[in-house]
């Protein structure tokens, strides 16, 4: 009965390794939690106040199935000014969450049987939403000594007739890697002319270290024409529970992408709406959040980087860090079951996405689990033969 897209679908490790360990948590065992994947921080009050606020007034109806325009101005205004992207209002669509602002552009550009080129390591939903759509996820390895990162030479090698899309995520959940302008712009001259979707999310963008600037793709050269945006409010304000994304695409393509707003969500949560609007002209609270994830990277990966049989790869942005545990071993889902059952420190096994021999670690926890999870790692590692 099951239609042959949905068969295809392998259910979410992530989920099942969170469901495990908030299981274990609940039955009162010490678990250290480096499984995340949001911010371990409430969401700021002042926004809570605004959503409080929304619902006395009664703004508690549909919205414009791209949303309201407040937000669509708010955000058309951040893009072109922190982002570069030359556009306006009519170029921003409002979804639940930035997951649905990525499903929504690819089911309206994805025909079945053309591929979507998916960089690896890859966020999981990637590959499953191009099955959804009836569509080819088609791979493209990098390679570790590229810092994970696509080159020009591995994209022209992966386009073919039927190449329609092409994913981009940075800075990256799993890797953590992040592209500097010139890396963006090699990728623009090899795909600029080929007719190509560029699908960019920029989700984790508020989280990048070293005090590096996030380039969007859609800043460079006539990038902005074919390319979809994608950003959101979970990891930038910790509102992963309110569900509000958004997208920015040439306008022509906005309109058929917010049709399918019409006729599936029919339009994001309000109140989480007017919450957003207050957030998205502060500042204070994505710098605080930065500097915190900047020092639990420095701690994690200091703490990481000595010991035997694991190696850390330094993240330039997001709240993960790649681990390579191929001298254990164990492969990446044994490797996490074990660690869990036997020293309750909870990772994420990273065959799922792609990279089988890595396991992948989040900080959005305090500094006292991490230290505590560094021990248990050590033990770990020092009881395999
Ligand atoms: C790379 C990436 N894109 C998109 C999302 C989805 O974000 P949202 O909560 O806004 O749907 C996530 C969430 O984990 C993510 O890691």
């Amino acid at each position: 009965m099951i239609s042959s897209r949905v068969e295809q679908l392998s259910s979410s490790a992530t989920l099942k390794i969170t469901a495990l360990t908030k299981r274990l948590k609940k039955e009162g065992k010490d678990v250290v939690n480096f499984a995340a994947g949001e911010p371990d921080f409430d969401t700021p009050l002042f926004i809570k106040e605004k959503a409080k606020k929304a619902i006395d007034d009664g703004f508690t109806k549909y919205t414009p199935s791209a949303g309201t325009n407040e937000l669509r101005e708010a955000i058309a205004r951040k893009l072109k000014e922190e982002n570069g992207i030359a556009c306006e209002s009519s170029s921003i669509i409002i979804t639940s969450g930035a997951k649905y602002a990525i499903y929504a552009a690819m089911a309206a550009f994805l025909n079945p049987k053309e591929e979507a080129l998916i960089p690896s390591p890859y966020w999981v939903s990637y590959p499953a939403m191009a099955i959804i759509c009836g569509a080819k996820p088609k791979i493209i390895k990098t390679k570790e000594r590229d810092g994970f990162k696509l080159t020009a030479q591995t994209l022209s090698k992966a386009i073919s007739k039927k190449t329609k899309l092409l994913i981009l995520n940075y800075p990256s959940n799993p890797t953590g890697a992040t592209y500097s302008n010139e890396e963006l712009k090699e990728i623009y001259e090899v795909i600029k002319d080929k007719n190509i979707i560029v699908l960019c999310d920029e989700i984790y963008e508020a989280l990048t270290y070293d005090g590096k600037k996030h380039t969007s793709f859609a800043s460079i050269g006539d990038a902005a024409k074919f390319t979809v945006t994608v950003n959101g409010f979970s990891k930038t304000f910790s509102m992963t529970g309110w569900r509000i994304g958004y997208l920015c695409a040439d306008k022509n393509f906005a309109g058929a992408i917010s049709k399918l707003i019409d006729h599936t969500t029919s339009c994001a949560s309000s109140i989480s709406q007017a919450a957003a609007l207050a957030a998205i002209n502060d500042k204070t609270w994505p710098s605080q959040m930065l500097a915190k994830f900047e020092e639990r990277r420095n701690l994690l990966w200091e703490g990481l980087k000595g010991l035997r049989k694991i190696k850390p790869l330094l993240p330039q942005g997001t709240f993960y860090m790649l681990c390579d545990i191929k001298k254990s071993g164990l492969a990446s889902m044994d490797f996490s079951s074990q660690l869990l059952d036997k020293y309750l420190v909870s990772t994420i096994p990273a065959d799922s996405f792609g990279a089988e021999g890595f396991v992948r670690l989040s900080f959005a926890t305090s500094d006292e689990d991490i230290n505590k999870g560094i021990a248990r790692i050590k033990s770990f590692l020092e009881a395999l033969k």
